[in-house]
């Protein structure tokens, strides 16, 4: 995250391990950016080159360098840079830049800057819903990412529970919502241990294999109206074949780019 002199990403010096240590979760260090977690993976992201304190932090933790990169923060996350957007009346743009903004987001070096298709079509269908259906109590962002999506609901005004597994994810979102003066539940942890989670609207722009999993598990159908995205065209008819065991409508499509999203309401719990 953005913090003391760095007021935008320039550079981002990468240390990827093979392995991780839960002592990097709390590192502060001026230069930092964040530490990645996934898989058993860590991942510290700096503004500057830090051989030195990464060298002794291997030997303290037992950590084993697989990579080291410096890439310029305009080529990061396939070169999309976030800048400023609209969605329904809310006008959302990353600190850095100046001016009038409902929302502002530091997008870090997560996913959910706003510019990739899947969170594109999730924050329009997310006006969407709220414009068709109303507000709902209660949301579930599943993979909260940056933020963004609890950012737009939080704003709106349902309480929202945001989840994510990655310890960068969960930072992020909760340093983004105290920038905008908004407040929501924030989770660390693979979504299927806290399942089942009863909402009025889950969130869950994820991989299709997650989907999947997820589509499988009647403690993932507790809720009413399900968001969702992260796959592509050709990937459709598998995904509708993991929905097929239970009773469940899909009310409307959007696509863009062949991404798509799909507005998913279960009749069983209507
Ligand atoms: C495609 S990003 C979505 C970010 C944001 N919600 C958006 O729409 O732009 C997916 C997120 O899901 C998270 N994720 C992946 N597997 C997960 C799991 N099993 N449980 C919870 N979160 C998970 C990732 O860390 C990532 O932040």
């Amino acid at each position: 995250m953005l913090k003391g002199p760095y007021k935008r990403y320039e550079d981002l010096y990468i240390y990827g391990f093979k392995n991780s240590h839960k002592a990097l979760r709390d590192l502060e260090e001026e230069d930092l950016i964040g530490y990645w977690e996934e898989d058993g993976i860590g991942v510290l992201f700096f503004h500057k080159e830090k051989d030195d304190l990464v060298k002794e932090l291997i030997t303290k933790y037992h950590l084993e360098l697989d990579l080291k990169q410096r890439v310029k923060y305009s080529e990061w996350n396939e070169k999309r840079m976030p800048k400023p957007f609209e969605v329904g009346p809310f006008k959302v743009a990353p600190v850095w830049y100046e001016g009038k903004w409902d929302i502002v987001f530091d997008p870090s070096v997560v996913f959910g800057e706003g510019t990739h298709p899947t969170t594109s079509l999730m924050l329009e269908s997310s006006w969407e819903f709220f414009q068709t259906f109303g507000l709902p109590q209660r949301v579930l962002d599943i993979g909260c990412g940056s933020g963004i999506l609890t950012l737009l609901w939080s704003k709106l005004g349902s309480k929202v529970t945001a989840v994510d597994i990655n310890p960068l994810c969960i930072k992020v979102t909760k340093h983004n919502l105290s920038l905008n003066g908004l407040s929501a539940e924030i989770i660390e942890s693979d979504i299927k241990r806290l399942l089942p989670l009863k909402v009025d609207l889950v969130l869950a722009n994820l991989y299709k294999g997650l989907l999947i999993d997820l589509f499988g598990l009647p403690s993932f159908w507790t809720s009413k109206y399900y968001l969702v995205s992260g796959f592509v065209i050709t990937m459709e008819e598998e995904l509708k074949q993991a929905l097929t065991p239970f009773s469940c409508e899909i009310l409307w499509r959007k696509e863009r780019n062949s991404w798509v999203c799909w507005l998913i309401k279960n009749v069983t719990n209507c």
